[in-house]
């Protein structure tokens, strides 16, 4: 073997390691200027984030608040009765929109999401949550209010307007859903609510007379 061998290799091994080493510098390090980028795609563009500063307005806020009794194209809530479930001081009575089967399919699978986990499926305040709660609060690990009942008389004799109220701003310890459903959702809710609790108190009347033979 030549004398020249050792050396050359050696320093190819050197060699080979510096990127090894400058990569795990790069990860480890801080550093104030941009990252080298060999494939940047768009990765960096001139425009605002969200929460970033701009020194272009006097507050240095890149996120503008709306002007002051200004409301979005789209965005204007007139109809008390729809986005309010009020007509004046009074809950409405009923449901504001036509109730058809797709809106009770509808309301059935928003309450699957929304609602069930705390008032179960059926309505009886028993969903994943509760019980989950329930364990916790046996430890002593949690403070825990019960989800009611759907079918306490208290929630069957609200009117539909209070329903859609207590989705939108929550009640005492409930939270708030208004932000997450939208309105014409939380009345098929509503109206999927309705169903729920007749299904619990259904009579040989509420079924249509030609099937009546089949259930006696
Ligand atoms: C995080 C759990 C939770 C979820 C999710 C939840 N609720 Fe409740 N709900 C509660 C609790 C707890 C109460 C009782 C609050 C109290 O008494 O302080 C309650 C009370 C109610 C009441 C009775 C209000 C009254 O008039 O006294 C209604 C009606 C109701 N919920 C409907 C709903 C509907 C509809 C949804 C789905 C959009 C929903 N809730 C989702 C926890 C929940």
């Amino acid at each position: 073997m030549p004398r020249w061998i050792a050396p050359v290799v050696l320093t190819f091994v050197v060699i080979a390691l510096i990127p090894a080493a400058l990569i795990t510098r790069a990860r480890y390090t801080r550093s104030s200027t941009p990252r080298i980028n060999l494939v940047p795609d768009m990765d960096y563009q001139l425009k605002y984030l969200p929460q970033t500063a701009n020194a272009l307005f006097a507050d240095g806020r890149a996120m503008r608040p709306a002007p002051e009794g200004t409301v979005a194209r789209g965005r204007l809530a007139e109809d008390e009765r729809f986005h309010r479930g009020r007509s004046g001081e009074d809950w409405v009575g009923e449901i504001p929109v036509p109730v058809t089967g797709a809106v009770l399919r509808r309301g059935r699978e928003r309450y699957g999401i929304f609602c069930s986990v705390c008032h179960g499926l059926s309505g009886y305040g028993d969903g994943m949550v509760h019980a989950r709660a329930l364990e916790l609060a046996e430890k002593g690990l949690a403070n825990w209010v019960p989800p009611t009942s759907l079918h306490d008389d208290l929630v069957r004799d609200r009117p539909d307007g209070h329903l859609f109220n207590t989705i939108t701003y929550g009640i005492r310890n409930m939270p708030a859903y208004g932000p997450q459903i939208p309105p014409e959702d939380r009345w098929a809710i509503v109206a999927y609510l309705r169903a729920l609790q007749r299904s619990q108190k259904a009579t040989l009347d509420d079924v249509p007379a030609e099937k009546r033979s089949a259930l006696r």
